[in-house]
């Protein structure tokens, strides 16, 4: 492990302004994606939306990596070229996501655990091989009746760590991301508590498999009310719990937290993370605070989209804009 290079890539990640495209939705994600624009899913058109992404023009002012879906690090762009060949062209770095999704946990009423471990080490390498200098995988942790339970909460840490200790043996820096959904209609005070006892849990299960804080990045839910809430919490309140959470939990030996926007709108995502980067900078915090957006970047330019070749010009400009206000916000700047 060269862990000079993982910090040095971690702190790319994070620099200045920008931050992550989470492009990496499974097929199944991405055709329910492309089902909701009423076009269909298929290799063809999963590469198009990508490709139009990827070549967007001037993105890399905004954006420092994007995490690719097996898929499409094999597929290639109209000229010939990787379609990952692409993106270190124009400066940013492409990684990979390597989970293969949660299924549900044995014993454990509405719970799941991700998959994906047996098989690693070798998937790593050629991931690597093939341009990958980052990795990510999605641990999910769910509120509810009694629940998240320490059962699920353990597994899912102990997955992450394994998975992390993985590709940082393969020098790829994981993007270690312990979920706590949205979904539900709890208030902030719970996803705060589940919040705390999940990435307690996971920087333990990190520590006891010697994965190098210098050399990941964290990819967490902000701390929110329920999507379902009746009075959910504003952005300051949002600001003041995570700050305050991620300060009891995330040592300051990890370069980075780039949130996930985890089915808030793209709007919500995006004064949110102003609100958190404000607060940081008049209260101070250890970390680079910046985003790994799947939905709160793609979703406005999808639908502009509406997979139409003549509409590529239009989205990948709904798309810089998304990209040119979530940096703004990623620097604490955002004015609605
Ligand atoms: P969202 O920002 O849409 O939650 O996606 C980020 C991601 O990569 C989830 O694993």
């Amino acid at each position: 492990m060269n862990l000079t290079q993982l910090n040095k890539t971690a702190l790319e990640l994070v620099a200045d302004g920008k931050g992550i495209l989470a492009a990496d939705e499974s097929t199944g994600t991405m055709t329910r994606r492309l089902q909701s624009i009423g076009v269909e899913s298929n290799e063809e058109t999963r590469r198009a939306w990508r490709q139009l992404l990827f070549t967007a023009e001037g993105a890399g002012e905004y954006i420092s990596g994007v995490i690719l879906y097996d898929e499409t690090l094999r597929q290639k762009a109209d000229d010939g070229r990787r379609l990952a060949e692409a993106l270190t062209h124009s400066g940013v770095i492409p990684g990979i996501k390597v989970d293969k999704s949660t299924h549900p946990l044995a014993g454990a009423h509405g719970e799941v655990v991700t998959e994906g471990l047996d098989g690693l080490r070798a998937r790593l390498a050629e991931y690597s091989g093939l341009g990958a200098r980052f990795a990510k995988w999605r641990g999910v942790i769910t509120i509810g009746n009694d629940i998240p339970s320490d059962y699920c909460i353990d597994v899912n840490a102990h997955a992450l760590a394994r998975y992390a200790a993985l590709s940082q043996e393969a020098d790829l820096v994981p993007i270690v991301e312990p979920e706590v959904l949205m979904d539900g209609d709890h208030d902030i005070d719970s996803c705060f508590e589940a919040t705390e006892r999940t990435l307690r849990r996971t920087f333990e299960a990190l520590a006891s498999q010697g994965v190098a804080l210098e050399g990941i990045l964290l990819k967490p839910n902000m701390v929110l009310s329920g999507k379902g809430a009746q009075d959910r919490a504003g952005a300051d309140q949002v600001a003041e719990a995570t700050i305050n959470c991620f300060r009891r939990t995330v040592p300051a030996a990890v370069p980075g937290i780039v949130f996930l926007s985890g089915g808030q709108g793209d709007e919500e995502a995006t004064v949110n993370l102003d609100a958190i980067n404000k607060r940081a900078s008049s209260h101070g915090a250890p970390w680079e605070l910046s985003f790994s957006y799947g939905r709160g970047l793609q979703a406005t330019p999808l639908k502009a989209w509406g997979g139409s070749r003549a509409n590529v010009s239009k989205a990948q400009a709904v798309y810089l804009e998304r990209a040119r206000l979530t940096s703004d916000a990623r620097r604490g700047e955002y004015t609605p």
